[in-house]
């Protein structure tokens, strides 16, 4: 396959996952430059991947005409600038979760992509692992006949990651969007848009940096009733100032009129997916067990090239990659909604409008 689409990318820690794209020949994307404020990660992964060009400045790479995608990999706080430019100099983008961090910027990222006509993904992981996709297949099957509720969760100790990634701590990262997305995207991914949230969250003391003592002064856990345009209902659990519980790190739960599943995964772990149907007779649970999955950054090399052959596809195609910028629009919609009920108390409708 001719490889069409030439990309940056921005961020080389989760980013470093779009490289191997360049040894793909059934994806039509090429990474051909990289930024990065880390000199030498810059120059290694420069000279390891025989790239073009690679640069400290992401205008340079954003105004390079022979760039087609800008991948946005930075740290959570900047998504907006670097998407925003990306977008303004007419790139396709392809922004990691969380794609923004407030409401306000997620209505003007929507904005500029409908101006522009090009195509904007948000690589939300928990819809590319194998186990979660098994669980949409099932529930696409109609197998567990009709789902009238759900539960998603995403429950990471955050302490080692702030040692591993002190931007986190620092700028810091916004746990609301930046945790609390992965399970409301997936439940919004089964269940659609959502009408209205009731959220409680608690803060956490011992949730400090490691190196520095830094503490993370916001809402940390989150609990989230989520009401469905559909009238489904649904709840969403994120934990990232926690001692890390002996549980799965991430889950979908669906329970249906013929049937109840729950698809687990954890980072560098394997994962299942547990079902019983009522017609079972010994209402016995089946289990499909699926390996670790341990390549790239955070283990997610396999997740993100199943992404990318998604957004090669749509740009081959010319259609709506998933999730599309709708999609990650109305998630930080409903992830914004989830943290105003938690200040106030009152249950908020979510902004879909879009
Ligand atoms: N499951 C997932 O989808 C997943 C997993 C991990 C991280 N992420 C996301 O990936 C993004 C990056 O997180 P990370 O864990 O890779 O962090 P990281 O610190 O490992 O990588 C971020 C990189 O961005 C670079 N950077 C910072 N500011 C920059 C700038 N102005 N211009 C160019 N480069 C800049 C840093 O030098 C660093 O190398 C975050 O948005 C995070 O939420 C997603």
């Amino acid at each position: 396959m001719a490889k069409t689409y030439a990309m940056g990318v921005i961020g080389l820690g989760m980013g470093i996952n779009m490289l191997p794209v360049n040894k793909r020949n059934d994806i039509p994307i090429n990474v051909t430059q990289i930024c990065d404020l880390n000199e030498a990660a810059l120059k290694k992964t420069q000279s390891e991947y025989n790239l073009d060009r690679c640069t400290t400045d992401y205008m340079e790479m954003v105004n390079d005409t022979s760039l087609d995608i800008i991948g946005v990999f930075s740290p959570d706080p900047l998504h907006f600038e670097h998407c925003e430019a990306a977008l303004k100099a007419g790139k396709h983008v392809l922004c990691t979760k969380p794609m923004v961090v407030s409401l306000e910027e997620s209505k003007e990222i929507v904005r500029l992509v409908k101006e522009k006509g090009v195509k904007f993904m948000v690589g939300q992981t928990m819809r590319y692992e194998p186990q979660f996709a098994a669980l949409r297949d099932l529930f696409d099957s109609g197998d567990l006949g009709d789902v009238f509720m759900g539960q998603a969760h995403y429950i990471h100790d955050m302490r080692p990651v702030y040692a591993a990634t002190p931007w986190r701590i620092n700028m810091p990262q916004d746990m609301v969007y930046g945790g609390l997305s992965h399970p409301i995207d997936a439940l919004r991914w089964f269940f659609g848009d959502v009408d209205e949230v009731h959220a409680v969250g608690s803060k956490a003391p011992m949730l400090k940096c490691p190196n520095t003592g830094k503490h993370y002064e916001d809402y940390a856990n989150y609990m989230v009733n989520l009401k469905f345009k559909n009238g489904l209902v649904a709840s969403a659990f994120g934990a990232f100032g926690v001692v890390e519980p002996p549980q799965p790190m991430m889950g979908i739960s669906l329970f249906g009129t013929s049937g109840s599943s729950t698809a687990e995964f954890a980072d560098f772990l394997g994962g299942k997916v547990t079902t019983v149907l009522d017609h079972f007779e010994d209402k016995k649970p089946v289990e499909d067990l699926y390996p670790p999955e341990t390549e790239g950054a955070f283990g997610h090399g396999r997740t993100s090239i199943r992404y990318l052959i998604d957004f090669g596809i749509a740009l081959t195609n010319d259609t709506l990659p998933q999730p599309s910028v709708f999609e990650g629009a109305k998630t930080i919609a409903a992830c914004s909604a989830a943290y105003e009920s938690i200040v106030t108390g009152k249950v908020v409708k979510v902004f879909n409008e879009f």
